[in-house]
């Protein structure tokens, strides 16, 4: 399955891929040389069901091949079972879940993939506090799913594909979540849950921008990025007050238009606040063949015939690239039963906010927490219009940390900007690097709490024989940017 640009391929998936590289090569190798006292037949088993290797039915315990027939896991052909669905242990370290997927590489338009690199990145950034009601659009085998069973008390799981009902119970009662805190329902897009209210709502959709409908999983059959769009505002009229939704998503970058205006106007009107995140974006000739590839569609006169198709269709979108990110939503009002009310960042002051930005720059996710704290800095910001923050008094948060460095030219040092970060979060090993801050605002945050930064700055810029007016600009902006992540607080 293809990672998402030639870029991202040098330092890791952008996290839009279909479905991870397997690893089968390890397993056969562990298969090889078992433990003393490893059981045959569960080896068996692993060769059956995560390999996708025949087994003789005679190599399992008695009434385990009827079992594994019975729950279609696989047929039998004469003396041997032969794989239908593949079984993949899955999860964070301390849990102990099965994922049921189609087997091999797509062939079938209602093929249900595993966990891919888009549905870990969903995964990943979803904000995790505990729910009462969670709703996962699209849920394919059940990897959103597994995960809401951490923190949501119910889950209604949706799909238009039949059998990705069919292979999310399965991976659920494998993972031995009791089966009354799923709820199933078959239907597009929001049509399931008409009139319903929820706290969390999660969707890795099928938002490929792409001329057919050639996989359900894939292609959501509407033109350009309007299945994103549509998803995106349904969802905000389905949050229940201070509920979240995490929904990836593609769109185009419409020549002579800006995406993130385009996007950002999906959530103008919603009455939710919005953090959208662009993770990378391609050409479309590079996103046509990335995702015909994926198809199994051979390089050569296939793939040039197919790529006009494509190409043609972009050009009447007017598209020029394709994005590939996540909107997350929160929407205004008090916390949902049993959440950490604290933690709700959407319309504090009942105005909502959209924060849209490119972070393809970014070296690895952000974490649900991190999210959830990027809400609420953004939520801060918006809470305080520039004389507000300017009229305030500031501190460095616990863990922040200042990186100075100098650079060597022709055999003489000079300073760079200060960066100001956070440990772990902002700055080395974080989710973004840390922020080049101006003098005068290091001067205030390091100079005595008691005066507002305004004061601080005009000091430090009558000091320097500075115009003050001149340096609050550069200064407002550094500062919105270390409110929202958490590096500055106000007090
Ligand atoms: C990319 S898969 C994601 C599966 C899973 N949630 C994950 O994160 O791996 C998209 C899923 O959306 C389903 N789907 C396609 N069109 C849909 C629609 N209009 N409404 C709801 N689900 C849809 C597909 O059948 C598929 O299971």
């Amino acid at each position: 399955m293809p990672q998402w640009s030639t870029r991202r391929r040098r330092r890791g998936c952008a996290g839009c891929c279909s479905t991870p590289g397997t690893r089968p090569a390890g397993c056969r190798r562990a298969l090889a040389s078992p433990p003393t006292g490893s059981a045959p037949h569960l080896d068996g088993l692993i060769r059956l069901l995560l390999l996708g290797d025949p087994l003789p039915a005679a190599g399992l315990p008695s009434g385990a091949a009827d079992d594994l027939v019975a729950l279609a896991l696989v047929r039998v052909r004469g003396a041997d079972l032969v794989p239908l669905l593949e079984v993949r242990p899955y999860g964070e370290p301390d849990t102990d879940w099965y994922l049921v997927a189609d087997l091999g590489t797509p062939v079938d338009a209602e093929h249900v993939l595993g966990a891919g690199g888009a549905s870990l990145t969903l995964a990943r950034i979803t904000p995790r506090v505990p729910v009462d009601r969670a709703l996962d659009l699209g849920c394919g085998s059940g990897v959103q799913v597994l995960h809401a069973t951490r923190h949501a008390r119910t889950i209604v799981a949706t799909d238009t594909n039949a059998r990705a009902l069919r292979l999310t119970a399965l991976s659920a009662a494998l993972s031995g979540v009791p089966g009354d805190r799923i709820e199933l329902r078959a239907g597009s897009l929001f049509a399931p849950v008409a009139g319903e209210r929820f706290d969390l709502v999660v969707s890795n959709p099928p938002f490929v921008i792409s001329p057919g409908r050639r996989f359900t999983y894939r292609d959501a059959g509407l033109s350009g990025d309007a299945l994103t769009a549509q998803l995106v505002r349904q969802a905000a009229a389905h949050l229940a007050p201070g509920g979240r939704a995490a929904i990836l998503g593609n769109w185009m970058h419409v020549v002579g238009e800006d995406w993130r205006e385009r996007v950002g106007a999906w959530v103008a009107g919603t009455g939710v606040s919005a953090w959208i995140a662009q993770r990378d974006a391609e050409p479309v000739a590079d996103y046509a063949a990335m995702w015909l590839r994926d198809a199994g569609v051979a390089d050569g006169p296939a793939l040039d015939a197919a790529l006009q198709e494509w190409l043609v269709a972009f050009a009447a979108l007017r598209c020029e690239a394709v994005g590939f990110g996540w909107v997350v939503l929160v929407a205004p009002g008090g916390a949902p039963g049993g959440v950490d009310g604290s933690r709700s960042a959407g319309g504090r002051q009942g105005v909502p906010w959209a924060h849209v930005e490119d972070l393809s720059w970014s070296q690895r996710l952000p974490s649900g927490d991190e999210v959830l704290a990027f809400l609420d800095g953004c939520a801060r910001v918006e809470a305080l219009p520039a004389p507000a923050l300017l009229a305030a008094r500031v501190v460095l948060a616990e863990g922040a940390t200042i990186t100075r460095t100098e650079v060597v030219s022709g055999g003489h040092a000079s300073a760079l900007p200060p960066r100001l970060g956070l440990a772990g979060a902002v700055g080395p090993g974080g989710w973004r690097p840390a922020v080049p801050t101006h003098p005068a605002l290091l001067a205030a945050l390091l100079g005595p709490a008691t005066a507002s930064v305004g004061a601080h700055v005009d000091a430090w810029a009558q000091a320097e024989g500075l115009d003050p007016i001149d340096v609050l600009g550069p200064v407002l902006t550094t500062l919105r940017e270390l409110v929202r992540l958490g590096i500055v607080r106000t007090v």
